[in-house]
This record gives structure tokens, sequence and C-alpha cells, in this order.
């Protein structure tokens, strides 16, 4: 039976990469909308893949916000190979609890890791007078510049309505997400269904763009009810590995 098990696993894996037209799918069995033990399974593949892709040296990480990437952080042990890893948060606030919080997590991979952090202090909701002036601040131009030069980028996906809402966001941006039919939302940018951008929380850190630098990027999002957002963030990253549930696989190879 187990065996059976692995060899259906492989084969949405391989199902799956076509649909998404992306380079590497990693699936766990179940569907972490239903039970909290999939998320953890889902970090636990995600801490194997990052071992496994640590350059020798110089490793920098950077790390979004959310309770799947906080999974990550749960799941990671002591290693020798991730002693010297430098980890930071991918961008600032973006309206998180702090369990949640990019910093946070970075902070707890750090010490689970024995590795070091530096944290980016940015509040949430910057208007365009504030960002201005804090970019300029050189504290973080120093930070910003480490996040720029991450090695690996490890990140969530949100369905866009569903992140809007626990950002708190105005009954405008509700509006416009919804006018413009967003179903994604990674990094603070969110997307439609064919992947492009229709709206950005201001903040300082990694900018979609900056992606293209970085030779290791993992997304860590599961559970059916984010097939589609998963679907069309893809559409943006060929190059990219994912790491997700059957939930989410099954419900993505289902539509049509
Ligand atoms: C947030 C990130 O912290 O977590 C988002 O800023 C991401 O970009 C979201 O989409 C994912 O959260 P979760 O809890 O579904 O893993």
């Amino acid at each position: 039976v187990v065996m059976k098990d692995v060899f259906q696993t492989r084969t949405m894996e391989e199902e799956l990469k076509t649909r998404l037209g992306i380079k590497d799918v990693h699936i766990v069995p179940g569907d972490s909308d239903e039970y909290a033990w999939v998320q953890k399974e889902m970090g636990r593949t995600c801490v194997t893949l990052i071992k496994q892709r640590m350059a020798a040296e110089n490793n920098v990480i950077a790390v979004t916000g959310g309770t799947s990437i906080a999974a990550v952080a749960e799941m990671l042990v002591p290693d020798s190979g991730l002693k010297e890893t430098l980890f930071v948060p991918a961008r600032g606030g973006l309206g998180e609890q702090v369990e949640n919080q990019a910093n946070t997590i970075c902070a707890t991979m750090a010490r689970k890791a024995m590795g070091s952090y530096r944290l980016l202090h940015v509040p949430d909701q910057l208007s365009k007078e504030a960002y201005e002036s804090l970019i300029s601040e050189p504290s973080v131009q120093d930070i910003l510049r480490l996040i720029q030069s991450a090695t690996m980028v490890i990140h969530g996906i949100g369905e866009a309505e569903a992140m809007a809402i626990r950002r708190n966001s105005s009954s405008r941006v509700l509006g416009e997400l919804k006018d413009k039919k967003a179903v994604a939302e990674a990094f603070g940018y969110y997307f439609n269904q064919s992947g492009e951008i229709i709206h950005k929380v201001l903040t300082i850190g990694l900018q979609l763009e900056d992606l293209e630098e970085i030779p290791c990027i993992i997304a860590v999002a599961g559970g059916a009810s984010k097939a589609e957002a998963i679907e069309a963030y893809m559409k943006r990253r060929p190059n990219q590995t994912l790491v997700t549930d059957e939930g989410a696989a099954r419900a993505i190879l289902a539509k049509n």
C-alpha cells in the first residue's frame, strides 16, 4: 500500500509540473485545509530541500511571513550545513500577527538552525512619504542590501481576498481587488488568474523583479482552497520549486 502511495504521489508531481509549467514540485499527502499536520509535513519537506540546495558557504535565506513558512521554521533542526546561514525577512511589515511575521519566523529559524539573523523594522501600511524617508536611512539600506543578496528565498502564497482581509486592507483596496479579479497573493503583490500584478502593498524589501537574481526560490503553499492562487502565481515563475499538498494538487489537476 505504501509503495503504491509513493508511486501515485510521484505521478501526481509529474502531472502538476507539466500543468503548472514549473521545474520542481513536491507533494505531501493530505490536505492542509483539513488537517494541521499536513502543513507541518510541507514544512518538513521544505527543510529537506533547503539543506539539499544550500551553497557551501555564504548562504543568505530570505523568508516571508505566514503560517506555512512558520511551519518550516518549526521543523528546522540544527545542522552543520546551516550553521553559518544568515536569515533575513523578505519584506517589511505586511500586517501579520507576531507569530506569523517574517521577522519572527526569521529569528526562529536562526535560533533553531544556530545561524544568525537580521531584522527589518518597518511598520505596516507605509505612506509614500514614510516609505521614501525610511528607504533613505543608512541602516535600512544596509539590511536591504543583505536581503537583495539572498541566495535562497522561502515564501508563502495566499488567496487574494483572504490575505487582504487578514491585513485589514481598506474597503477601497478590497473593492479594487474584487473588480480586477485578484486570485493570488505573494510578497505583498496581488495577481489575477493570468498572473498579472494588479495591486501591491508598499513596503521595503524584495521586489518581484529581484527574484530573477536569486538562484533558489521555494514556495510553500497547500490546501484545496489555494488551488487557484497557486496556479495563478506559478504562471510568473517557471524556474521555481513548489512544496504543496495532495489537496491543492488534486484541486489544480481537476480544473479544466
Ligand atoms: C504572508 C505573506 O505573511 O503569508 C504572504 O506576506 C503569503 O505573501 C502569506 O501569501 C501566506 O500565509 P499562509 O498562512 O497561508 O501560509
